[in-house]
């Protein structure tokens, strides 16, 4: 360990100055000597999520009953102000800043590993069983019971684990009942090729019923199967970078708990019949599961300002996108697929709407409690996913990422070892596509 007494510089008046190489920040703060000081010091640095590299302590030159205290840290922090303010009032005003890191362009921290994810479990903005004044289950104290049960389900599910099961009451059943009835009768006329595709699948094989509400476990495990899609509950409303995060590694983060009784036909946030009605038919879908990935892939270690660009992207597509087929437009995104309401006025002439141009569309404003004034409409999911892959280009971002199926893992292609090693796997699939076209001669 680094000492820093017994050889002061000229000018410090209490221990050697030792500025970071890295550009970190030092501090020197005193304590009074009493019971648990120096932990309420440290919960300060802990509370404005500061890491500290180094610490010393020494009994105080100036005061009898003080100690010293020599911290370093090799990260600058927006709240270091706040910091040295707080650390000031517990200090009894003895706080000396001898360096201050400058601000770097840092990248925000992403998720490498599919596990990395569980992190996002803690940082929900709001927990499940919080409902808003007009929420139809605000009043409901057995419905918010409920919720809370869902929201701690969630909130302890750890990946790799199994969805636990629900049992959904007679009621819940009801509610999902009259929900699936009612859009399955749609779906023929007014949802897309590939989810009509899927859905009978989602009937045979994940007990898509109006008796029965599939089980998240199941409809995970036939996801994986299709694309390697898988479902992963979550507790309450995460930031737009966790939830997209979770889609580069196909991963999305699925409600299971239901809609209020009273409103089957409205819901004001998302329950277990968008995500199964709406999401999970499409995440079947080869094309659409790349396509969402995509966007998942180029929010990562994306600055602020484009997580919001992302963020609309995935709005007027995977949640209300409308795609043409055959000269018909029609319906693929989850919004508007999982409301009876809205997927019978996407389709009239009330709406505009607009081709898909990501550069375009990222900047459109839109209202969250009512029917879309604007839909965007894509030719293909493969056109979309090119198209985003294009944007995707123009973020700011030091670095390119790749998705390695086998390990789940992101990889930052931040060295040619890297490049050289995807190469060499872009090179084996061309060898096996070039081997199966011989074949077909
Ligand atoms: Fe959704």
């Amino acid at each position: 360990m680094e000492h820093f007494f017994g050889n002061q510089s000229d000018n410090s008046m209490y221990l050697q100055e030792k500025p970071e190489s890295n550009g970190g920040t030092t501090l020197i703060f005193s304590l009074k000597e009493r019971v648990g000081a120096l932990v309420r010091a440290l919960k300060l640095f802990e509370n404005k999520g500061i890491t500290l590299s180094h610490i010393e302590s020494r009994p105080s030159r100036f005061a009898k009953d003080e100690w010293e205290f020599f911290v370093q840290m090799n990260n600058d922090n927006d709240e270091m102000d706040t910091l040295v303010r707080d650390l000031r009032e517990e200090a009894a005003g003895s706080v000396h800043e001898l360096t201050r890191g400058k601000k770097k362009n840092t990248v925000p921290w992403f998720p490498s590993t599919i596990k990395d994810l569980d992190r996002f479990a803690n940082q929900i903005l709001s927990y499940g069983n919080e409902l808003d004044s007009d929420h139809p289950g605000f009043t409901d104290e057995k419905y918010r019971t409920r919720r809370k049960i869902f929201a701690d389900i969630a909130f302890n599910y750890r990946h790799g684990q199994k969805i636990p099961r629900m049992k959904y009451t007679d009621e819940e059943v009801q509610t999902w009942g009259k929900v699936f009835s009612e859009l399955k009768n749609l779906f023929p006329t007014h949802a897309c090729q590939e989810f009509l595709r899927v859905f009978p699948l989602l009937e045979q094989h994940c007990g898509y019923r109006e008796d029965n509400i599939p089980q998240l476990e199941d409809v995970s495990e036939y996801l994986k199967s299709c694309t390697g899609f898988q479902l992963r509950p979550v507790a309450g409303l995460l930031s737009s970078r966790d939830f997209l995060a979770g889609l580069a590694f196909r991963v999305f983060h699925s409600t299971q708990y239901i809609r209020h009784s009273l409103k089957p036909m409205y819901t004001p946030e998302p329950d277990v019949c968008h995500e199964l009605l709406g999401h999970v038919p499409l995440f079947a879908d080869p094309n659409f599961a790349t396509f969402s990935q995509e966007i998942g892939l180029a929010s990562l270690g994306a600055p602020d300002e484009y997580i919001e660009k992302l963020a609309t992207v995935y709005w007027f597509t995977v949640e209300f996108g409308l795609c043409r087929q055959e000269g018909k437009i029609k319906a693929y995104g989850a919004g508007v697929l999982s409301s009876f309401g809205e997927l019978k006025y996407c389709l009239t002439d009330k709406p505009e709407l607009r081709p898909f141009e990501p550069e375009n569309t990222c900047l459109q404003g839109y209202p969250i409690t009512e029917f879309q004034p604007i839909y965007y409409v894509a030719e293909s999911f493969e056109d979309a996913k090119d198209k985003v892959r294009k944007f995707a280009q123009n973020i700011p971002r030091p670095f390119s990422v790749y998705y390695d199926a086998y390990s789940q893992i992101v990889e930052v292609m931040d060295s040619l070892d890297k490049v050289h090693k995807l190469a060499w796997n872009v090179r084996g699939e061309m060898e096996t596509i070039c081997s199966a076209l011989t074949k077909f001669q």
